[in-house]
């Protein structure tokens, strides 16, 4: 009885206050629930009952709305010694470092749809970028680096086991184009796309496997060709588990078709927001961002106060996420260390690893000048409140390489068979 009064009194209030709660949380949605619970206990119980997943809570209402995400700050390695390098005058690659280069994520979620029973909520999630030039090193379009030929190295590498005369063909129609494996580049069109004649050439040749002419790092992660629609549970025991994620792609044939591309189901995955409630070290819990399309294992390694005065649990990605891995087209063994993203990249030979190759075979690091794998730097951390289950602190430092396969079939790219090419690495930070 003494419940149903609260209840009730707290009811009025929601109505009354909905639309200040809707404001104190638009934008920092999940971040600001742990302060909130420190200061106002009992906006806790109106957090709880509101925060429901269900059509016209106000969380499905803030779902919808753009709120700041992840901040990204990208390093890009520069290739300082090519010459020496592609004559065998030195044995090892030299790179540097060169960054940040900072964009502010923003993510939203579109066409919300419970499940009949209100147990899940499928969304269309979307997200875009902004440049932050006064927390970056320089305008990307003015900073020209030294950068390997993805394209040329990529296409080489995914027909070193294609039949002999295909090889021979890519051969004959590179020739003419002067392709060099390294190439200097603004760190601009690095990262979002250029026209690339090597692209479409391998498009002829090995045709369905890429379907742009473009070619950019975070284009193809950012790829707004392509939606991703996920269902997440929407109950109290699996509020924001990811059930499932499929992949489309737009189609434009006159008007835009979506095709079906990829799904992708998942047990005890999470988009990196919301955990189950009750967390304890016990649950296993994965780690899931969009347009890397692999889960990371995240390891519960302790628990600490949190500047805010909540207690949170820290986890860092575990280390079996990147073992036993095997490169998709020879189906020989990676090194420990990196994970295979060749899917999220269109079979290109893409591996993911901690930054600067911490934690991992130093065999990746053999033929490699100029890495620094400081953990102190290269931090991967999660921080959960316990009282709420929300992440309240992200940070994650992650670098994407290419593993070239025996490419000694052309002649401009033989000296890099064989080799892992750092490319670059991106720090991101999420701080509710
Ligand atoms: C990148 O490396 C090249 C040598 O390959 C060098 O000339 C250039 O100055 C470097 N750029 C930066 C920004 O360090
Ligand atoms: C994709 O992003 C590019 C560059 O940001 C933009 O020009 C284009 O209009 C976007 N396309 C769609 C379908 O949103
Ligand atoms: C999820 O767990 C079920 C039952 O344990 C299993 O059959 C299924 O293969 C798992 N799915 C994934 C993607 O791991
Ligand atoms: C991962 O492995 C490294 C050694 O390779 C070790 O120092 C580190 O503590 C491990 N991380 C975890 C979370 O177990």
């Amino acid at each position: 009885m003494v419940l149903l009064t609260r209840r009730d009194a707290i009811n009025a209030r929601i109505t009354s206050k909905n639309k200040i709660l809707a404001v104190l949380l638009t934008g920092v949605v999940f971040l600001i629930v742990p302060i909130l619970i420190i200061i106002l206990d009992p906006i806790h119980l109106i957090i709880k009952y509101k925060l429901r997943l269900t059509k016209g809570s106000i969380l499905y209402e803030l779902l919808q709305q753009e709120m700041q995400a992840g901040r990204l700050s990208v390093y890009v390695f520069n290739i300082t010694n090519s010459e020496r390098f592609l004559s065998g005058e030195d044995y090892k690659l030299k790179v540097e470092e060169i960054g940040p280069f900072v964009f502010q994520e923003y993510r939203w979620y579109e066409d919300l749809e419970p499940s009949e029973d209100g147990t899940r909520m499928a969304m269309t999630a979307k997200v875009r970028t902004e440049f932050i030039p006064e927390e970056s090193l320089a305008d990307p379009k003015d900073v020209i680096l030294r950068l390997p030929n993805l394209p040329l190295l990529s296409s080489a590498s995914l027909l070193s086991n294609y039949p002999s005369f295909i090889r021979s063909a890519f051969n004959l129609m590179i020739t003419p184009l002067g392709a060099k494996p390294f190439l200097n580049l603004d760190v601009h069109n690095f990262l979002w796309g250029y026209n690339n004649p090597i692209i479409k050439i391998l498009n002829g040749l090995a045709p369905g496997v890429v379907y742009f002419d473009s070619f950019g790092l975070l284009d193809r992660l950012y790829d707004n060709t392509s939606d991703y629609r996920i269902e997440v549970g929407a109950t109290d025991k699996d509020r924001f588990e990811i059930k499932w994620v499929k992949k489309y792609r737009h189609i434009k044939m006159g008007g835009i078709e979506d095709v079906e591309e990829s799904i992708q189901t998942f047990n005890n995955t999470y988009e990196a927001e919301g955990y189950p409630p009750n967390l304890t070290p016990e649950v296993p819990i994965n780690f899931y961002r969009l347009g890397i399309c692999r889960t990371f294992a995240l390891q519960y390694i302790g628990s600490r106060i949190m500047d805010y005065g909540g207690e949170a649990l820290i986890y860092t990605i575990s280390n079996d996420t990147f073992m036993g891995e095997v490169d998709p087209i020879t189906l020989k063994p990676y090194p420990y260390g990196v994970i295979d993203i060749s899917k999220c990249y269109y079979g290109l030979p893409f591996v993911l690893s901690k930054s600067h190759f911490i934690d991992s075979d130093p065999i990746l690091r053999e033929r490699l000048d100029g890495l620094n794998p400081d953990r102190d730097v290269h931090i991967n951390e999660v921080a959960i409140d316990r009282r709420v289950s929300v992440t309240y602190k992200t940070k994650l430092s992650l670098q994407v390489s290419m593993m070239v396969d025996d490419v000694s079939f052309n002649s401009m790219t033989k000296m890099l068979s064989n080799t892992v090419i750092p490319i670059a690495y991106a720090r991101v930070a999420n701080q509710k």
